[in-house]
């Protein structure tokens, strides 16, 4: 069977490519990926090229997105710019990707008759929670441009359900850890500065309460959603373990053998959500179980960024890496 997945490159796209080609042996996959700053194809070099191929393309482009969704039976989304505080220097890229991207990728999905459509989405579209547990069905109150752009194509995966009758699922997912990801965001960011004895930039109190999910336990939810998910539904995928980033940071600390020193408070985030939490009882009605501790992935992710310094060393010393940090600490 062939599978177009979208953002194949990404972190979460190549981890989800490479468990669907290790427990799915009749899938081939078409991977279409402009290759962003944040899409790396070292991170599928491994995949079998009998059954892997990335296609570079943008998928606001509707003749290279009909070329690679040709003879595709599922599409799985996860194309889109992801970096909370990119969206708050410019949300440009993120309307057009995030929103237009979906719209695309949605008319194209009727066109060539997909039998599901599965678009990967967020946790922060339900905005920040002081308490209790976000359903599937609670309202969209999205705070950053990233967050909003999400919530928008949501929405349109919604239209296009009750309109056109398409077969589409939607997953909202927590914070994702484990190998590959960009040391743009928190955990890999964290990791790789306490590498260098360089300070990680905590943001705020630190007090914000994120919920960590596993990146193969999202890439395997997915899949239990995509096989026996209902059509139109949403699907709420949490993590197995919640904590403070003041906590996130003491373990990694520890884990690492590095001193608190290197914590440096800075400014926080402009709208920065206090929480998030899912309420993740639908997805375990499909039989969902998580299959990583935290404790265990957190361990394993660190051996994996120190065994693999060749994969962010690169990323790291780009230019355009170099001069985004310097925008971000000018202004904090
Ligand atoms: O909740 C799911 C979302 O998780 C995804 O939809 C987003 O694409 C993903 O980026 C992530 O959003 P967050 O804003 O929660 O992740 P980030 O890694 O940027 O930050 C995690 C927490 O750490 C957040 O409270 C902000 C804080 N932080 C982050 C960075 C990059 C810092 O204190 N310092 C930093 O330098």
């Amino acid at each position: 069977m062939k599978v177009l997945v979208t953002g194949g490159l990404g972190f979460i796209g190549s981890n989800f490519i490479r468990q669907a080609l290790k427990t799915r042996p009749s899938w081939s996959v078409v991977n279409l990926d402009l290759r962003t700053y944040a899409g790396n194809p070292a991170s599928v070099a491994d995949l079998p090229k009998s059954r892997h191929r990335w296609v570079k393309g943008d998928i606001r482009d509707r003749k290279a997105v009909d070329r690679a969704m040709k003879g595709c039976e599922k599409v799985v989304h996860f194309a889109a710019e992801t970096h909370v505080d990119r969206s708050i220097l410019d949300a440009s890229a993120f309307l057009t990707t995030n929103i237009v991207g979906t719209q695309v990728l949605l008319d194209a999905a009727l066109r060539h008759g997909v039998r599901r459509f599965l678009h990967v989405s967020t946790d922060e579209v339900y905005g920040s929670v002081p308490r209790g547990y976000s359903k599937e069905g609670d309202s969209l109150e999205p705070n950053s441009p990233y967050a909003a752009s999400k919530a928008a194509s949501d929405l349109l995966v919604r239209s296009y359900f009750v309109t056109h009758k398409a077969p589409v699922l939607t997953t909202r997912a927590s914070n994702n850890y484990g190998p590959y990801q960009y040391p743009e965001k928190a955990l890999p960011l964290m990791i790789t500065n306490f590498m260098e004895d360089k300070p990680f930039p905590m943001y705020g109190d630190g007090r914000q309460v994120r919920d960590w999910l596993h990146v193969v336990d999202h890439a395997r939810a997915i899949l239990a959603v995509l096989e026996k998910g209902t059509l139109g539904e949403v699907y709420n995928i949490g993590g197995s373990y919640t904590c403070r980033n003041r906590e996130l940071l003491e373990r990694v600390l520890k884990l690492m053998g590095k001193d608190a020193r290197l914590v440096k408070r800075v400014a926080d985030r402009k709208g920065h959500d206090r929480r998030y939490a899912l309420d993740c009882g639908k997805l375990l009605g499909l039989g969902f179980r998580h299959a990583y501790d935290f404790d265990a992935g957190l361990r394993e992710t660190i051996a994996w960024y120190r065994a693999n310094e060749r994969w962010w060393r690169p990323l790291k010393n780009d230019g355009g890496y170099r001069s985004y940090y310097k925008t971000q600490y000018k202004r904090r």
